[in-house]
């Protein structure tokens, strides 16, 4: 029998519990860093070309993975991920943030990497599910969240450089605390613009979330880390386009050359990954319609003549992990720029962030965060 109601369906899924001894002790909230501990269960869904393609979803104890030697994902890295989140409400009810968005992304993502597609509809209702058996292990705390890792890996067990017949799709949970440390936060991230290195380029795949393209921005980070900063400002091309930050979209907030406030952020163009943080405050941006909103490149030169010109107001990333995050200082070749982000009263970047969190964490209802049940 190998037809199934649908790919990788909700109501075929089957659960087995961890034993009592398989549980582990719940970490402190002061001691959670970013994925260092997680859940009891995880959500498996294997996909067979020979049977049919997706079979039915399964929700296990956590454990370690069995794969073959020559698996395409140890080779060629066959691999793509999502980064998502729960947070428990002020009400008690676990939200979980525009998970279709995400569900779209990791597909398109699939399809770049010759994996096959699945329903996001049905692997949310699945998640749903993981989520709500391991929901003690969302943190009772505004500061933290359960990071969600959706996984798709190519599992065939031979070398060839094509697309995979045999897939797995996996979900794991992560209690997660603040990405960056709150010192960071209240002084701002500082970013290190090298123009010798690039992310992604045109063609490319800096639009998909694939594993393939953090591998090597690790060496940039490190050469980051060890010049005293924090975070690597991506840039790209001749003119030095600024395109995203460590793993964050980047937004610029000035006055133009007409005298009126704007917010740009760099375009969908193929070279940044479509953040759903970046597409929440483009939206908000454009509901509050207080200030210009541009969707357009912007390059280093730029950025250094607002600041020279005190037309710099807020330089700042977003993504899932940190929501935003304020940036006050780039090393950008031998100048040093001191970004005036967190010498405003009232900076636009908190407001987003209140808003955004307020969703999130359930103080307003929104259509963006819903409720796992
Ligand atoms: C390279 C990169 N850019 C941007 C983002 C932000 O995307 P999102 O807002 O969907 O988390 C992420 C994180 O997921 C990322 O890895």
């Amino acid at each position: 029998m190998l037809a199934r109601r649908s790919l990788n369906a909700y109501a075929d899924l089957s659960v087995r519990l961890a034993a009592p001894h398989q549980l582990q002790a719940k970490p402190n909230v002061s001691d959670l860093a970013f994925g260092k501990y997680f859940t009891d269960h995880m959500l498996k869904i294997f996909y067979y070309e020979s049977l049919g393609g997706w079979q039915a979803p399964e929700i296990t104890p956590f454990e370690n993975l069995v794969l073959h030697p020559a698996a395409k994902v140890l080779h060629y890295a066959v691999e793509l991920f999502e980064g998502m989140k729960a947070y428990r409400g002020v009400d008690g009810k676990i939200r979980i943030f525009r998970p279709d968005m995400n569900m779209e992304r990791m597909n398109a993502s699939a399809v770049r990497s010759g994996l096959p597609q699945f329903n996001g509809i049905e692997l949310i209702r699945c998640m749903n599910r993981l989520i709500s058996i391991d929901q003690e292990w969302v943190p009772h705390s505004e500061a933290s969240s359960l990071y969600i890792r959706p996984t798709l890996i190519g599992i065939d067990p031979t070398l060839g450089v094509a697309a995979s017949d045999s897939a797995m799709l996996y979900v794991i949970l992560s209690p997660v605390g603040s990405y960056f440390k709150s010192h960071e936060a209240a002084r701002g991230v500082s970013l290190l613009a090298d123009p010798r290195y690039t992310r992604a380029w045109p063609g490319g795949c800096g639009d998909r979330k694939m594993g393939s393209n953090y591998a090597p921005t690790i060496h940039v980070q490190k050469e980051a880390t060890e010049r005293g900063l924090q975070q690597v400002l991506w840039l790209y091309g001749e003119d030095h386009q600024i395109t995203e930050a460590g793993t964050m979209n980047v937004f610029v907030y000035f006055v133009n050359d007409d005298g009126e406030k704007e917010l740009v952020t760099p375009p969908l163009d193929g070279l940044i990954l479509p953040g759903i943080t970046r597409n929440s405050i483009l939206s908000l941006s454009r509901d509050w319609n207080q200030f210009k909103v541009s969707e357009r490149r912007i390059t280093m030169t730029e950025v250094c003549r607002l600041l020279s010109e005190n037309r710099l107001l807020e330089f700042f990333g977003a993504g899932t992990a940190c929501i935003v995050s304020p940036v006050s200082f780039i090393q950008y070749m031998d100048q040093e720029l001191y970004i005036p982000t967190l010498d405003h009263a009232e900076p636009i970047h908190r407001t987003f962030f209140q808003r955004l969190t307020e969703i999130q964490y359930g103080y307003v209802d929104h259509p963006w965060a819903t409720p796992i049940e």
